[in-house]
């Protein structure tokens, strides 16, 4: 049997819509793998209820069958679907590293990346790799066509997940079809500035560069919260906020000593708001590993 872990990730952070992606050291899920004839899947841990274990309706199902791997896998979700938190990229990823080492296929790395994005087909219609590309790899990602570039950055995170799901496949229904050249112009700004902050590790940069004009307005709406929670963090001090993929997580970045304190804002926040929710103070983690 072969086991590997792979961590939940934040896809977006504001600006990069589709491009940008982060690990966060937790949560994560744990995948084990044994050959068999054809493939199997069992899941347990958050959410699990929620999850196909039909080969072609789970994330991993398509990984298996891409690598010409069958096997009966065990998916143990540290990451609740519906999340925003990257939760079929974190299973997708594991299965990728652990199927590959069983079988021996010599897959590198990024070749991974590009196996795992077509499980992502399977749950949101579109085989993204901003979520799959950083639980694979770790670190800050850009992902640019099938370029995926990656960054080491130490900044300080919380994600604070609500007791609300939102699919990914109706908050991308909300996402507009074209921008103003003003709304590009800003884009553009804040997404090279968060870069350059991930680059320095500087949190007041990568928080400014999360502002995002387009497409997080849009998905607020599906929060409900979402602006008192952004408040309540920002107040806290955090240096920038924002939907964490398609939601309904929220992300917040600050500075370390502020951490404790923004987590606690954030699920004060959504308290009040009625919604029960749990925030992992977490950072930039490391990619899938093997166990
Ligand atoms: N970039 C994707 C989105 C991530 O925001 O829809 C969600 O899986």
């Amino acid at each position: 049997m072969v086991t590997a872990r792979a961590p939940a990730t934040s896809a977006n952070l504001g600006s990069g819509f589709d491009t940008f992606g982060v690990a966060l050291e937790r949560p994560a899920d744990t995948v084990s793998v044994e050959r068999a004839s054809e493939t199997s899947i069992e899941v347990t841990g958050a959410g699990a209820q929620y999850i196909p274990e039909d080969p072609q309706g789970n994330t991993v199902g398509a990984v298996a069958e891409a690598l010409d791997a069958p096997a009966h896998i065990s998916i143990d979700k540290g990451v609740r679907p519906a999340s925003g938190l990257g939760s079929s990229a974190a299973s997708a990823a594991a299965a990728a590293v652990a199927l590959n080492e069983l079988y021996d296929r010599g897959r590198s790395r990024e070749e991974l990346v590009s196996i795992a994005a077509k499980g992502e087909a399977v749950v949101s219609g579109t085989a993204h790799a901003d979520n799959v590309a950083p639980s694979l790899l770790g670190g800050f990602t850009i992902v640019r066509g099938e370029e995926v570039t990656r960054i080491d950055a130490d900044v300080p995170l919380v994600a604070c997940l609500p007791e609300v799901a939102v699919s990914t496949r109706d908050a991308r229904e909300v996402v507009p079809d074209s921008l103003s050249m003003a709304d590009h112009v800003e884009t553009v700004g804040n997404a090279a500035s968060l870069t350059a902050g991930m680059c320095r590790s500087d949190p007041s940069l990568v928080g400014a560069g999360m502002d995002d004009p387009v497409v997080t307005p849009a998905r607020a709406e599906l929060i409900t919260g979402y602006d008192a929670v952004r408040d309540a963090a920002l107040d806290a001090g955090a240096t920038g906020v924002t939907v964490s993929g398609a939601g309904p997580s929220l992300l917040a970045v600050c500075h370390l000593e502020k951490r404790r304190g923004v987590a606690g804002a954030m699920v004060e926040a959504f308290s009040d708001a009625g919604v029960g929710s749990r925030a992992y103070q977490t950072g930039v983690g490391s990619g899938a590993s093997l166990l």
